[in-house]
């Protein structure tokens, strides 16, 4: 990896050499917030796996993560990159045999697949493939499990570290970086924490997020179920 950054306000994505050495750009794609909000997808096939992806430039972005709202202000959340090869394959492993246990259990419930379904499975199944090939792995944590806790506490946990999550991930894009958030290795949570040492009885993953650079940077607005049917004014 380099040792010297550029930060350019450009859409080149690309590296150059520079006294013989490698340099590569960290970028800053000058986005709008409302164009990060709309066009932030879940990247999984455009993921460049064969660049790097320099620590500076996740710090930026977790920096701005911590700008997030949290419950009484406590900030208990923790944020774990993984770049180490063999850990990221152990991670995709598990995420792997995580999938398994999720889409067994969903195998009813989708035997009617909509194309869109299809196209999100497809896709899915890349990353799985894939996901270890990803130069950082990401997996944001909080403070205390909600194992049946009330909805209140529940509330509290994950609501404390969601915001700062797609913050990161919001961060992450207007800088050419893709991520997609992903939820399947939850299932073998244990071996994941024993595998970084979380401390598992006190501290919850909550997902695992493949980082990388993007192969291109257009990305689109996604088609949504339409408001109607989702928006309520005064009542259910
Ligand atoms: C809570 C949650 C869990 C998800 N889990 C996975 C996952 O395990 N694997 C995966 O490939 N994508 C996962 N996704 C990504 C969704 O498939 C994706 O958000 C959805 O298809 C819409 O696509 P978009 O994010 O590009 O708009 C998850 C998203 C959310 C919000």
């Amino acid at each position: 990896m380099t040792s010297a950054l550029t930060h350019v306000a450009s859409p080149d994505l690309g590296s150059r050499v520079e006294n013989g050495k490698e340099r590569y750009m960290t970028v800053h794609l000058n986005l709008t917030a409302d164009e990060v909000l709309t066009t932030t997808r879940s990247v999984r096939k455009r993921l460049d796996f064969d660049r790097p992806v320099e620590s500076d430039v996740i710090r930026e972005c977790l920096e701005i993560a911590v700008q997030a709202p949290s419950a009484s202000n406590r900030q208990d959340w923790h944020f774990i990159f993984v770049t180490d090869p063999e850990k990221r394959q152990h991670l995709a492993d598990i995420y792997r045999r995580g999938a398994e246990i999720s889409y067994a259990q969903r195998e009813n419930e989708d035997l009617a697949f909509s194309e869109e379904k299809r196209r999100v499975r497809e896709s899915s199944q890349y990353l799985i493939a894939n996901m270890h090939r990803a130069p950082v792995l990401f997996i944001p944590c909080i403070e205390g499990r909600t194992d049946n806790a009330p909805i209140a506490r529940q509330s509290s946990r994950w609501g404390t570290i969601v915001p700062a999550m797609w913050s990161f991930m919001l961060a992450a894009r207007n800088r050419g970086l893709g991520t997609c958030l992903t939820t399947m290795h939850l299932n073998l949570e244990q071996e994941a924490a024993e595998l970084l040492e979380i401390p598992y009885a006190e501290i919850m993953q909550v997902g695992l997020i493949p980082v990388a650079y993007t192969k291109g940077t257009d990305f689109k607005q996604a088609k949504r179920q339409p408001l109607e049917s989702v928006l309520h004014w005064e009542r259910w």
